[in-house]
């Protein structure tokens, strides 16, 4: 199966699952697991802001740095510049976190709600240049589904 018919088959499934009646961390939840099920990476899971950095929320892959500061990282970076990063090759971006020294590619993605981030997805890759304006695309468009 290609890649957008796999989003498609992801963005219908997240689509009937995820509710508003529900705690948007639970939601966060089994994105990740809807997300794995789907796509298989390495890594998916979610960064939150708390206070003044960044934490580690709901994920499905190996255990991960538990804090970002916003100066840190792809995912700092995500925050602050308050865009997508797609990362082809992490060994060559300055300052990249390495959580899995098995990563080799990154996109984060961040959820924006009134003008605010407020969480990041960051999905890791063993392949190296894995991510591309197709899985910005819709991974921006099914992240919408958490921003209640
Ligand atoms: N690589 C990320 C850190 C998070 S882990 O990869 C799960 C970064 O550079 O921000």
């Amino acid at each position: 199966m290609n890649k957008e018919s796999k989003y498609a088959q992801f963005y219908s499934e997240l689509e009937a699952l995820i509710s508003e009646d529900d705690a948007v961390i639970s939601s966060l939840s089994n994105f990740c697991a809807i997300h794995e099920k789907h796509f298989k990476q390495h890594w998916v899971g979610f960064y939150l802001l708390h206070e003044n950095q960044l934490i580690l929320g709901p994920f499905q892959g190996p255990v991960a740095c538990t804090r970002i500061r916003f100066s840190q990282g792809v995912c700092g970076a995500s925050y602050t510049q308050m865009k997508t990063i797609i990362v082809p090759d992490v060994h060559k971006y300055p300052g990249h976190i390495a959580c899995s020294g098995l990563t080799n590619s990154e996109i984060v993605v961040p959820l924006i709600k009134d003008g605010k981030c407020w969480a990041l997805l960051d999905v890791d890759s063993l392949e190296f240049d894995n991510f591309d304006e197709m899985d910005q695309k819709y991974l921006e468009e099914a992240l919408t589904l958490l921003n209640y």
